[in-house]
């Protein structure tokens, strides 16, 4: 590991004798998201802990205080009191910048269209390049008037809202975001909303309407919203599964690893990754300690060591389950026996980057036998690729969880790895680096 400051763009990782020590990561990213957004239209002030303090969700916070919503720090790191609004908000007197972040600026979309009056919302270079007509479109049949650039397809986006009615809409993908965005807005539009899912997506915004006192009926992939004022409720929010991924993958193919990630969130809506490591035979090496349920979600201790994994095919209604994790577990799938094939993941083609391009690219570099297809990649692990990888210069795309997968795959391969756009790891993870340092120490 280089000495590099933690400011440096880039990082040096080696592979280490050993890789141990337990650790907790940020608090969910899509959780926390919700958790400020839904309290910020509730009745009635709540308490946050736990809230991740990763960039894109303090591009939520900006967003919603600059449409008049007191969030404040309430004590211990992580904790925020949301003071409610109600259904109205404030006109922002500026545009609204939701960053590098597509919850942000779909989810808030979907409150800015309930609203009478006028805003603009924008982002980074990378969110403003990502497709929005896919929140346009239905917002607009709900009576919202919204313009974008590219036929109202991309951000900025200028919103004109208010006299919302209910609408019926067969989502084109297994979008959590979409679902959201008009979720949110069903909630202040005249008659229910009625959305049909092609696949099921985390459903933390069903979860949290109904525990704030709203009517979310589900019905296998049909979910009907009714408008509803919300009543806060106070939120701690656990681990977030997509960033003990990094840890599980470099304690799983590490030859000489043991560590516990304190904490994670284990959301049947997100847990496809702990589904594929078993079916990849991690076995009791992917352990669950001390499940519990916290603040209506499930919780537990995953404790991690080495083992020999083989490849997988994986697919269909499993992909929105583990979207996110993908770039490591292309990383995984390259020391795993054999190959493995993932299909049904185009929706990878438009986050932060081409997660599909991007991550073939860069395990590439470091000498993986990977290829990209339309909708996902063939990775050929040991015996029938590489038996290692080799640490190369590569790149994070401006692409946070691209960063962290090349820094787990520097983990696990022979020689120097260096990863430029280091930094991006704080969009999601700004504890990462120091994680990664206290896992080298090996402190068991
Ligand atoms: C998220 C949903 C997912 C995921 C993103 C967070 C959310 O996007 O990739 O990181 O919080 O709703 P889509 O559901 O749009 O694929």
């Amino acid at each position: 590991m280089s000495t590099a400051p933690p400011s440096s763009p880039s990082r040096d990782i080696s592979r280490p004798a050993s890789l141990g020590g337990v650790l907790s990561v940020p608090g969910d990213k899509s959780i926390s998201h919700r958790s400020l957004i839904l309290n910020a239209i509730a009745r009635g002030d709540a308490l946050v802990q736990g809230l991740s303090g990763g960039d894109d969700v303090i591009s939520t916070m900006r967003c919603l205080q600059a449409m008049g919503v007191n969030i404040e720090p309430a004590g211990t790191a992580g904790s925020y009191t949301v003071k409610g609004q109600g259904a109205q908000l404030t006109e922002p007197s500026d545009i609204l910048d939701a960053g590098n972040s597509g919850t942000s600026m779909r989810l808030l979309s979907g409150i800015l269209a309930s609203q009478p009056f006028v805003s603009v919302i924008t982002g980074d270079g990378s969110l403003r390049s990502r497709p929005m007509h896919r929140i346009v479109d239905p917002l607009k049949q709900m009576g919202a008037q919204i313009m974008g650039r590219q036929n109202d397809s991309l951000a900025p986006l200028v919103v004109r809202g208010g006299g919302l009615k209910g609408i019926e809409y067969d989502l084109p993908m297994a979008s959590a975001q979409v679902k959201s965005a008009i979720m949110l807005a069903g909630l202040s539009a005249t008659g229910d909303t009625v959305i049909h899912q092609p696949a099921l997506s985390r459903d933390h915004t069903e979860r949290m309407v109904t525990a704030m006192g709203g009517k979310v009926e589900e019905n296998g992939l049909d979910l009907v919203i009714h408008p509803a004022n919300l009543n806060a409720v106070d939120i701690t929010v656990p681990g977030d599964i997509s960033s003990a991924a990094f840890w599980i993958v470099a304690g799983l193919c590490h030859p000489n690893a043991h560590i516990l990630v304190r904490g994670v969130g284990l959301n049947p809506s997100r847990t496809g990754i702990m589904d594929v490591f078993q079916e990849m035979g991690a076995g009791d090496s992917l352990q669950l300690l001390d499940q519990r349920t916290e603040g209506g979600e499930p919780v537990a201790d995953i404790l991690v060591t080495s083992t020999e994994l083989h490849g997988v095919e994986i697919g269909g209604d499993l992909i929105p389950r583990l979207l996110d994790e993908v770039p490591v577990l292309a990383v995984a799938a390259c020391f795993a026996t054999g190959d493995t094939v993932i299909r049904d993941a185009a929706e990878l083609r438009v986050k932060e980057s081409d997660r599909i391009a991007t991550t073939v690219s860069e395990l590439t570099l470091l000498g993986a036998n990977i290829e990209a297809t339309g909708d996902g990649m063939v990775i050929h692990g040991k015996g029938s690729g590489p038996d290692v990888l080799n640490g190369a210069d590569c790149e994070s795309h401006d692409d946070h969880r691209l960063a962290m997968a090349m820094a787990v795959a520097g983990l696990l391969a022979e020689g120097e790895t260096t990863v430029h756009g280091a930094a991006d790891a704080s969009v999601s993870y700004p504890e990462f680096w120091q994680d990664l340092e206290l896992l080298l120490q090996d402190v068991r």
